[in-house]
């Protein structure tokens, strides 16, 4: 590994763990102090590794002293400015201002009770009512974050990964929003660009942050949790004056076939280069069914916001070696990979989680449609036989832990040939040593179920189909996610790594733009 980033630890009441910040330069007491925090960051670049921190830019928490000075300041007074207050629709204002919707679900408006007991203004939360939207055309709210990048910049982080980085600047008008629908089927469908998301206005931002950062001596990133696409769009946040990576999540949500894979991968990188950004991957994170689950369901399966006990559950046999497969081909491509914890240990969603359990705000706002992402935030399991699997010291972890999870924990799974901590190992290991991710692909040709791709000396081949591929004929096989079958061929859902002798320049046509 190069880089950990850790997810928000500030002072918060964790009504969305953690990304409602309460203050933006502590450390929640939950988790530590900002010594242990000190500590942390020095230990972890001790050991070669940088360290990023989340930054939460769109919203405070509701328990910010800002947003409590609001509310007890009246209706356009400076304090109100910082937020997006307004009056509400219809004669006593009793309709929001506007029909836009959490992403939690539920309306994006809460109406308050004035200083004097009157029903009051509507403040804009594009996620928990818990989370107010900052108004970021107000320089005052400017300068508060560029001193809170200096804070952590002086405390020595290598970078923030910023949320929701798409969201800070809203259109104007702040104009009723109707997503588009197919009209038989009701799917939402390709519109015109919502008011909430992906603002032009977004960028001067991060192009002041970036100033900010360049300050600073050494290497210093701005990664951007932006849920934007085309990709056009997205490699606009990565030009070379903004930030510096963004996550991919059109790679993350690409379905498991050898044509829309080449589809995702080749555009990824086209938009990338032509910023000149490095390309970044991810299968997993914290918001997102687990992909070794998300994979073991059918084929084209929209991603499901969570699993419960009945719902239809994931094949984890399908799942998980497509999975190991999906990663291998991750970690053969040039840019960089992010990885999520547990996905090393092969970790399942928690897909039976009990309901009075659930934590994340989805599934009280979407009125129980939505589980949620509790699934893949459980603790995950460090040692077989600890209580807690080694989460702390009592049998109980923040989320209850599903039962068979020692199989997982990576003293079961240390030197045990196979395992996946041991195919993550390896494979980080040579993609360091043959330099993959600063590599070029160069596309082979392959049957329609198989994707073939050459980055430096290595081959790399998926199986997407139901049939085994052949190995091209000389190929030395330098690592797989999963064995080879008994006549020595690929079997599906599995990637091999290999080096073939007189590596030939006429094989690398590219696919058809089509495939
Ligand atoms: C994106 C974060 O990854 C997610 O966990 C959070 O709920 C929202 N942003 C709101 O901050």
């Amino acid at each position: 590994m190069d880089a950990v980033w850790l997810s928000p630890f500030y002072p918060s009441p964790q009504a969305d763990a953690g990304y409602d910040v309460a203050d933006y330069r502590g450390v929640d007491p939950l988790f530590g102090t900002l010594a242990d925090l000190d500590r942390l960051v020095a230990e972890t670049r001790a050991r070669g590794l940088r360290f990023i921190v989340d930054l939460v830019p769109n919203h405070t928490s509701s328990a910010h002293p800002w947003f409590t000075t609001a509310l007890a300041a009246r209706p356009g007074s400076p304090e109100r400015q910082r937020y997006i207050f307004r009056d509400g629709r219809g004669p006593a204002g009793t309709e929001p201002p506007n029909d836009w919707q959490s992403v939690f679900g539920g309306p994006a408006w809460t109406r308050v009770t004035e200083p004097d007991g009157s029903a009051g203004q509507w403040y804009l939360h594009l996620f928990d009512r818990g989370q107010p939207d900052l108004n970021w055309d107000l320089p005052e709210v400017r300068a508060e974050f560029r001193d809170i990048l200096r804070f952590w910049l002086d405390r020595g982080v290598d970078g923030f990964r910023v949320d929701v980085a798409h969201g800070l600047v809203k259109q104007a008008d702040l104009a009723d929003f109707h997503p588009p629908v197919e009209p038989v089927t009701g799917e939402g469908i390709e519109g015109p660009r919502p008011p909430m998301w992906d603002q032009d206005g977004v960028h001067e931002i991060y192009q002041d942050w970036r100033r900010v950062l360049d300050g600073y001596p050494g290497e210093r990133i701005l990664v951007a949790e932006a849920w934007v696409q085309p990709a056009e769009r997205l490699a606009a946040y990565v030009r070379p004056d903004e930030m510096h990576q963004a996550f991919n999540f059109e790679y993350l949500e690409a379905a498991w076939t050898a044509p829309i894979q080449y589809a995702v991968i080749t555009r990824s990188l086209a938009a990338n280069e032509a910023v000149g950004a490095p390309t970044t991957w991810v299968l997993s994170n914290h918001d997102v069914l687990r992909h070794a689950s998300r994979l073991g369901l059918p084929v084209g399966t929209p991603r499901p916001r969570g699993i419960g006990v009945d719902d239809p559950q994931p094949d984890a046999v399908v799942g998980l070696r497509r999975a190991r497969a999906a990663t291998l081909l991750m970690l053969s491509l040039p840019g960089s990979a992010y990885l999520y914890q547990g996905e090393e240990l092969g970790l399942p969603e928690h897909t039976t989680l009990p309901d009075e359990a659930r934590q994340d705000p989805t599934w009280e706002r979407s009125e129980h449609a939505q589980r949620g992402r509790d699934g893949c935030r459980v603790p995950i399991p460090w040692e077989a036989d600890a209580p807690s699997y080694g989460f702390g010291p009592g049998d109980a972890s923040w989320l209850p832990q599903p039962p068979l999870w020692a199989e997982y924990a990576p003293d079961r799974q240390r030197g045990v040939a196979g395992s996946t901590y041991e195919l993550y190992r390896t494979s980080l290991r040579l993609r360091r040593e043959l330099r993959l991710g600063s590599g070029t692909v160069y596309w082979l040709t392959s049957p329609d179920d198989v994707l073939s791709f050459r980055n430096g000396e290595l081959r790399v081949l998926t199986n997407f189909g139901a049939d085994p591929a052949e190995l091209p004929a000389g190929a030395e096989l330098v690592h797989a996610s999963g064995p080879l079958d008994a006549d020595g061929r690929v079997p599906t859902d599995v990637t091999v790594w290999l080096r073939v002798a007189e590596e030939t320049g006429h094989e690398e046509t590219g696919r058809g733009e089509d495939h």
